[in-house]
């Protein structure tokens, strides 16, 4: 059987901690779709293509191997693209039970409305305290954000925009 996963998210940046995720389940799945989510409704700092842009490069270079493909989704529900493309997984890295608990709703609500499993998976606990939130209000005020997110996503958000 060929297993199709989605890791969905806004990565708005990437961060180290969401490639950690990224290269687990690629190694577990014959398919992974890191889906950029896009919300209308909410302001994001990073344009979709930029985001796709970005997260490609820092998987390829930190060599994560994997059918990984990328791609971005801004409308209806995130089991529908599961459905479109036949992904029976999501995949969500949680940092801590705040993380669960914020995701365990939506996990029964995804399975309830189309048979989707969410898989939890725990990241380097060197990567807990990393958020994109984190990375855009440091990189905002001019701190230095590389610890934290890909070369790539470092030195892009060090040019002016
Ligand atoms: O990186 P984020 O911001 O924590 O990602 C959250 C995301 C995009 C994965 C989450 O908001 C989501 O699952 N959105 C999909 C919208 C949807 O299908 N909602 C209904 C069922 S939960």
């Amino acid at each position: 059987m060929h297993r199709i996963a989605v890791a969905p998210g806004s990565f708005d940046p990437i961060t180290l901690g969401h490639l950690d995720v990224i290269d687990r389940a690629a190694g577990l799945f014959d398919e992974l779709h890191v889906l950029v989510v896009h919300n209308p409704d909410k302001s994001a700092l990073l344009p979709v293509a930029q985001r796709v842009s970005l997260i490609e490069r820092a998987i390829a270079d930190a060599g994560i191997q994997g059918n990984v493909t990328v791609t971005s989704w801004s409308v209806g529900l995130l089991v529908d693209y599961c459905t479109d493309v036949g992904a029976s997984v999501l995949i969500k890295g949680v940092r801590s039970q705040v993380d669960v608990a914020y995701e365990t709703p939506m996990a029964i609500v995804n399975r309830n409305l189309a048979g989707v499993e969410t898989i939890f998976l725990l990241p380097d606990p060197a990567h807990a305290h990393v958020s994109s939130s984190l990375v855009r209000q440091v990189s905002g005020l001019g701190g230095d954000v590389s610890p934290y997110v890909p070369k790539v996503v470092a030195e892009y958000l060090q040019q002016p925009h």
